[in-house]
């Protein structure tokens, strides 16, 4: 995803015999886009094609795989505060998705206690903010330690799960297609570019294999079409003793992210930090902001009929929004314009600097809402930029 990486033992060349203490080990070779796109391949003691048993799986929370809503959803500027959902189950048992279209979908998630199931999303790539907490991302490839900041990336098929040291606050987003670094950061080679936001350096892939206890067997669920299945083995079965390639999980702090800024505002395609295919992910990170004289470094109220946009708060002053709250979730679509109160607008005249932190997801084709996002909803926002009376 990032540039080749590799870890553990890896046979001299590919789809040739390679022994481990005396065994024939398998190869796993994990492919995207039928055979034509990035891969990996993992050695493993044996091949992970020995299910015992397939069942039907259900977690009993109708967040996760989302149920569309089932009201009418008129066209306006919604405010979600997501802390209305509260800490606690697993990550499964916690994740809620908000909003939805053929390109993505966005939720959060707000586990307190681990998961014994491995998690396997076959519809999706995945990407998780940390927004509050701490733990280890368990993969079959090998295991990250992350904290608050940290983007997690799982690529669709790769099986993980968490284990959690702090309790998590977590934005999670699904992409269906081409979801990593944008092209455009990238050189024709595959390096990143100089003047991207961030550099290979900054790209934590597992630092160390996973090792279960001889007596864990846990299942794998695996989510496909929206519809989940539980998968049991007679042993793990991903006992990985290496792998190489280019396909695997990785970690991206927000705090190592590279702003831009400019003598006036800049449109926020230049805070972009990954993107798939109908959408963008941008973050808004702490820096100095617009520093020509009589510069207005709030946004200004904008008609972007094309994108629907999705703003999570995640901490500092949000310099262009009042009554919104730390992990609070605007959403405001195409077809209508958009964008700081006034008084704030008015305010942001002077500033030089600013320390809010927050994510953005762009999509162009229109969001739905999940019935999860409703419980959630602030019904005044929409209204909050009037001042005056009104029917
Ligand atoms: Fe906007």
């Amino acid at each position: 995803m990032i540039d080749y990486r590799r870890l553990g033992a890896v046979s001299e060349k590919p789809h040739t015999v390679f022994e481990h203490e005396g065994k024939m080990v398998a190869e796993h070779v994990f492919t995207r886009d039928g055979f034509s796109d990035l891969y990996s391949i993992l050695y493993q003691k044996r091949a992970p094609t020995h299910e015992v048993k397939v069942n039907p799986f259900s977690l009993n929370n109708p967040g996760f795989p989302h149920k569309p809503a089932t009201a009418e959803v008129e066209l306006r500027r919604r405010h979600l505060k997501t802390p209305l959902h509260s800490q606690g189950g697993s990550f499964l048992e916690s994740r809620k998705t908000l909003f939805f279209n053929d390109d993505c979908t966005v939720g959060v998630s707000r586990p307190a206690k681990n998961c014994n199931e491995f998690f396997i999303n076959g519809d999706a790539d995945e990407m998780h903010f940390v927004a509050e907490g701490s733990g280890v991302l368990q993969t079959v490839f090998g295991e990250i330690d992350f904290r608050e900041g940290d983007y997690l990336c799982v690529p669709k098929g790769i099986a993980y799960r968490f284990q959690i040291k702090n309790p998590l606050y977590l934005l999670c987003v699904e992409g269906r297609k081409d979801f990593g670094i944008p092209r455009e950061f990238r050189l024709p080679q595959g390096q990143l570019r100089l003047d991207a936001p961030y550099t290979h350096r900054d790209f934590r892939s597992p630092s160390r294999l996973l090792t279960l206890g001889d007596s864990e067997n846990p299942a794998f669920v695996v989510k496909r079409n929206q519809q989940l299945t539980a998968h049991q083995y007679t042993e793990f079965p991903y006992q990985v003793i290496g792998w190489d390639g280019w396909c695997y999980p990785y970690a991206f702090s927000v705090h190592a992210y590279q702003p831009k800024t400019s003598s006036v505002h800049l449109p926020p395609t230049v805070h972009t930090s990954f993107s798939g295919r109908g959408f963008y992910i941008m973050n808004f990170v702490p820096r100095i902001v617009d520093y020509a004289k009589n510069a207005v470094p709030c946004p200004y109220p904008h008609s972007n009929v094309d994108c629907d946009e999705i703003l999570f708060y995640v901490k500092g002053q949000f310099t262009s929004r009042k009554g919104i709250e730390q992990y609070s979730i605007s959403f405001h679509p195409g077809g209508i314009p958009h964008g700081p109160h006034p008084e704030m607008y008015e305010k942001s005249v002077g500033a030089r600097e600013t320390n809010e932190l927050a994510i953005m997801v762009d999509t162009f084709a229109p969001l739905k809402m999940a019935e999860s996002a409703f419980a959630m909803e602030d019904q005044s926002y929409h209204y909050s930029w009037n001042t005056t009376d009104h029917l």
